[in-house]
């Protein structure tokens, strides 16, 4: 315990902020030492002011924390940040210009030239952009940013594929689940034995995000893969896990069981000894009917994307289908590896 770091989360009661809460307290590397949240929290202790969401209890130990005000003053140096884009475009700069590396799930800076976006399976060689940032420069501190919930899981499935074959097309509609939206998201009345077919903005975050994951670090700054995507995005009445159907063209032509095992051999931090990472970050099921949600997002600790149902596509080359945790391994079981 003498040895952990202090951590820090900003925007601690809320759906990613509960998440690294449940991921982070028992951590071998990290101590929760440092909550915060908006004003109308600020002061309280964890309990009164957080609504408790997770099927784990909320550690005793934070439930007596006192959250602080959203100020760098006296906040740890490490600083993960679960914030709307909005409130983070305005404070993540406060912290990081502070001396804090802030890792962030917000959309605010995740394309920003100087800013990583970052997967560690997919692309740490990203991290040299960090070294560009004013923070960085004047203080120490700096953001890195990890990506949309939609896109992470696309990208693990889609990396050893661009690898090894290239990929020229993406074609992807997404079945996004309500705690995708934060807490309280979407009313019920809206999303019970309902699909919403618009997420704002999340289209255009999952086609450029995906393409800068998927790029090549150049000098200062990533170029994004040269490829076309489009993304349907929807949002659909499942509590937890973002499916997406998703077909792809690939530059030379493969067949299913170089597919497969591409996927099944991709373990790019296999023996870094990290404690959240999964061993197998992609898992792929044979079953036809999954991967399914409830009974399939909990694969690797809610850090695996798990891919299924691959065939065949009579418009493009291949397709299939790809499951993740949308708040461990699309936010804050992200931020922490
Ligand atoms: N949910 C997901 O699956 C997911 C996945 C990937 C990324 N993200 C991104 O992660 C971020 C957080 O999402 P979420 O779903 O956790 O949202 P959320 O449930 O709405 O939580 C927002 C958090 O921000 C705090 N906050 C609000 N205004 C603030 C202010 N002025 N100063 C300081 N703190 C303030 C809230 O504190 P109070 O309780 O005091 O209001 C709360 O702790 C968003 O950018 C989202 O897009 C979410």
């Amino acid at each position: 315990m003498q040895n952990k770091l202090n951590i820090g989360i900003l925007g601690a009661t809320g759906m990613v902020g509960q998440r690294f809460i449940q991921l982070l307290e028992e951590h071998p590397w990290f101590q929760i030492t440092w909550l915060a949240a908006s004003d109308r929290s600020s002061g309280k202790r964890y309990e009164d002011a957080a609504k408790w969401r997770l099927d784990t209890p909320c550690p005793e130990r934070i439930a007596k924390m006192t959250i602080s005000p959203a100020d760098p003053d006296g906040a740890p140096r490490i600083i993960f940040a679960a914030l709307d884009a909005d409130i983070a475009r305005e404070m993540e700069p406060r912290f990081a210009a502070a001396g804090c590396a802030v890792v962030s799930n917000s959309s605010a800076f995740r394309m920003q030239e100087d800013v990583p976006l970052v997967i560690p399976e997919v692309n740490a060689s990203h991290l040299p952009l960090l070294e560009n940032q004013s923070w960085r420069k004047q203080s120490g501190g700096y953001i890195v940013t990890n990506p949309n919930c939609s896109a992470i899981g696309l990208v693990l499935a889609l990396k050893p594929l661009e690898e090894r074959f290239g990929i020229e097309s993406i074609f992807v509609s997404t079945m996004q689940a309500v705690s995708g939206a934060g807490y309280p998201g979407v009313a019920s009345l809206d999303i019970l034995g309902n699909v919403v077919p618009y997420i704002k903005n999340e289209e255009e975050k999952m086609q450029e995000e995906t393409l800068k994951l998927l790029g090549s670090l150049k000098g200062s700054r990533v170029e994004s893969l040269d490829a076309k995507i489009s993304a349907h995005c929807n949002r659909v009445p499942v509590e937890d896990g973002h499916t997406e159907s998703v077909s792809i063209k690939l530059r030379k032509k493969a067949t299913r069981e170089q597919i497969l095992a591409a996927w099944s051999e991709f373990k790019p931090l296999a023996g870094q000894d990290l404690p959240t990472a999964p061993a197998q970050p992609i898992e792929f099921v044979a079953a036809d009917d999954r991967p399914q949600p409830r009974l399939d997002r909990m694969r690797g600790n809610g850090m695996a994307s798990t891919v299924g149902r691959l065939r065949p596509c009579t418009l493009l080359d291949w397709k299939f289908t790809v499951l993740s945790h949308n708040t461990i391994r699309g936010a804050a079981g992200a931020a922490g590896e």
